[in-house]
């Protein structure tokens, strides 16, 4: 069966229901309301209602720096009875609901039985395959993921990626709404577990449990390590073109050249991929691609400056002394 196409473009929206609103739902609807949308929310606890109140109380300051949309307005949120009103007549769902597959399952069936035909679904989960939670949907063409970061309403990457029966129309539907509604967007064409940014995060944190476990490291020397190491570049530019730049003029090529043996080493517990030249060639022409034009002095001028910048920002630099102050 083919799914009703969506009743509106991505463009057109301004109706959301968000569906579970802890943590990750409530930060959607800060989001969504900083952006000019009306927001209907529905969570069953008994306490959701003046627990999202007070979440989006304590982000509008935040958005308000930020910058909110024309006409947007915390008063735009009507925290609904039911279900079924939360979602009557939105244009989009967001599903925020504890990470249990037997009550995604359900919810999905539940939330797909009463939205308005075509309107796109997505689910917030950390790791779910779309294919595993749209088992009993009647409609699982519309069912997809949109995977947020904490908090919802700074950062700005969302994963999009539907299952096995979700339709094509809906993957693409979804990832131009979260871009129309301010998020940066990564749309997969294949469900891999965890996603993109957990498997790296995840990498990373396992890899620091076993060097707290084996005493190679303590708590306060791993956060240091990325703190005051990589991840003062990470916040700009990504672990691939970071390391392209450890290849010097060579870029990546050169980095693959001088450090492929090392894949060989001990220096991780996550087994390396073999380097063949397929996965060399492709690690290059990637980073061609993602330098966009910019050749390799350019980024490096613009890693030393964002470095920079991240250090004053996060108040790691000392002040600058003025010309007179440095006459004295
Ligand atoms: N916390 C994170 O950093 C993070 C990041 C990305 C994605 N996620 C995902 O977002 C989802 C929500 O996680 P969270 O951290 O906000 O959890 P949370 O516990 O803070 O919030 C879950 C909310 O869902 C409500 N709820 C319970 N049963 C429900 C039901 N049947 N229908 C609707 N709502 C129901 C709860 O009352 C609660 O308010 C999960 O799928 C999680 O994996 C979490």
């Amino acid at each position: 069966m083919t799914s009703p196409t969506p009743p509106c473009a991505p463009e057109d929206v301004r109706r959301v229901a968000c569906v579970g609103a802890g943590v990750i739902g409530g930060g959607w609807v800060a989001h969504f309301l900083a952006r000019g949308y009306d927001v209907t929310a529905w969570d069953p606890a008994p306490d959701a209602e003046p627990k999202l109140r007070r979440l989006v109380d304590a982000a509008w300051p935040a958005l308000t720096r930020l910058g909110l949309a024309e006409g947007a307005c915390a008063n735009r949120l009507t925290v609904a009875a039911t279900l079924q009103e939360a979602v009557a007549d939105a244009q989009f769902v967001q599903e925020s609901a504890p990470e249990k597959l037997e009550l995604k399952r359900n919810l999905l069936r539940r939330l797909d039985a009463a939205a308005p035909a075509g309107v796109v679904i997505a689910s917030s989960t950390s790791g779910y395959p779309m294919t595993d939670m749209q088992t009993e949907a009647a409609d699982p063409g519309r069912l997809v993921v949109g995977h947020p970061f904490n908090p919802p309403y700074l950062i700005p990457l969302v994963e999009v990626v539907g299952g096995e029966r979700t339709s094509a129309g809906t993957v693409a539907w979804a990832s131009r709404f979260y871009e129309v509604a301010g998020k940066s967007v990564i749309t997969m064409d294949r469900e891999v577990p965890g996603f993109i940014a957990n498997r790296l995060q995840e990498a990373l944190w396992r890899e620091a449990l076993h060097m707290i476990a084996n005493g190679e490291a303590t708590v306060r020397e791993i956060d240091a390590s990325i703190t005051e190491g990589p991840g003062l570049r990470w916040a700009f530019m990504g672990p691939m073109l970071t390391f392209a730049l450890a290849g010097g003029e060579g870029g990546m090529a050169h980095m693959l050249d001088h450090f492929g043996p090392s894949l060989k080493s001990p220096w991780t517990r996550l087994e390396a991929p073999e380097l063949d030249r397929k996965l060399y060639d492709a690690v290059v022409a990637g980073c061609d691609e993602a330098a966009d034009g910019r050749t390799i002095a350019d980024l490096v001028a613009e890693r030393d400056r964002g470095v920079i910048d991240v250090l004053r920002a996060t108040g790691r630099l000392p002040r600058q002394r003025t010309a007179g102050e440095a006459a004295e």
